[in-house]
């Protein structure tokens, strides 16, 4: 079955038919800006633009980068604020005129990761975290997901854990790789004091360059690297849309 994956984010919006049964983009992916304003309106005339570029008519899976509950954004850390309260499905679905699943990208990544990565058969409780311009995070229990954790937001010294530990911060106050991973040491130390993981994965782009930053890593629990890089939102996004595939849209 192939299920369109949207992986909506601050710059980039990055779309692809996928393979669900394999995992695997199933074309080329096409890539464009998110438009700045992140406005609502503005946001849904690209999906629809990358709708269109794969002639698509069947369900699409959609990431976004907030807490999202029954396809309404409820939050809106580093994209436009209009969003706080929009029904992001139904936006999407009458721009494209297909059936839309909404989920936050983070909770994406971690379905896809469990399910084709670094997670596979991994029992017990695993926590995947994003590290992006945020940081995004996903947990699972026995393979079952717990949506809409936000571990970003986690107060480590008195600021969001994202505004020490995220990529972003790492580029912009040119962090050496080892005190970066000092950050996310502390960050990975408070969710060990609360949740007690047997396994973290750590993805976002900057896992492609793990071996930079990994032999400083430190935690109780087992730390991998993610496998699926920059695909695991446009994959966990059309995983989580399968079961819409068949379905008339719902406006
Ligand atoms: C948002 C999360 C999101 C993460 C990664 C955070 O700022 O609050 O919902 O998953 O960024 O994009």
């Amino acid at each position: 079955m192939t299920v369109l994956g949207i992986d909506i984010g601050g710059s980039g919006i990055k779309g692809a038919p996928v393979d669900v049964g394999r995992g695997m983009l199933a074309d080329e992916r096409l890539r464009i800006a998110t438009p700045q304003p992140s406005r609502p309106e503005a946001v849904a005339r690209v999906v629809a633009e990358i709708a269109q570029h794969f002639a698509w008519q069947g369900a699409i899976g959609c990431t976004f980068p907030a807490v999202i509950k029954h396809g309404i954004a409820f939050s809106a850390a580093n994209v436009d604020r209009a969003w706080i309260g929009t029904d992001g499905e139904r936006l999407l679905e009458e721009a494209t005129q297909c059936p839309v699943r909404l989920i936050n990208d983070a909770d994406a990544a971690g379905l896809a990761e469990m399910r084709f990565g670094a997670g596979r058969r991994r029992k017990g409780v695993v926590i995947i975290l994003t590290l992006g311009t945020g940081i995004g995070s996903a947990v699972f229990t026995d393979g079952q997901l717990v949506p809409n954790t936000e571990f970003g937001h986690m107060e480590v010294r008195g600021k969001d854990a994202e505004h020490r530990a995220s990529d972003l911060v790492r580029k912009d106050k040119e962090l050496r790789w080892k005190k970066w991973a000092g950050r996310i040491n502390e960050f990975l130390a408070r969710m060990e004091a609360l949740f007690s993981p047997d396994l973290f994965i750590i993805g976002g782009g900057v896992s492609k360059k793990h071996e930079k930053f990994f032999p400083h890593l430190q935690a109780r629990a087992d730390i991998l690297p993610a496998e699926l890089r920059n695909e695991a939102g446009i994959i966990g996004a059309a995983l989580a849309a399968g079961e819409l595939a068949g379905r008339e849209r719902r406006v």
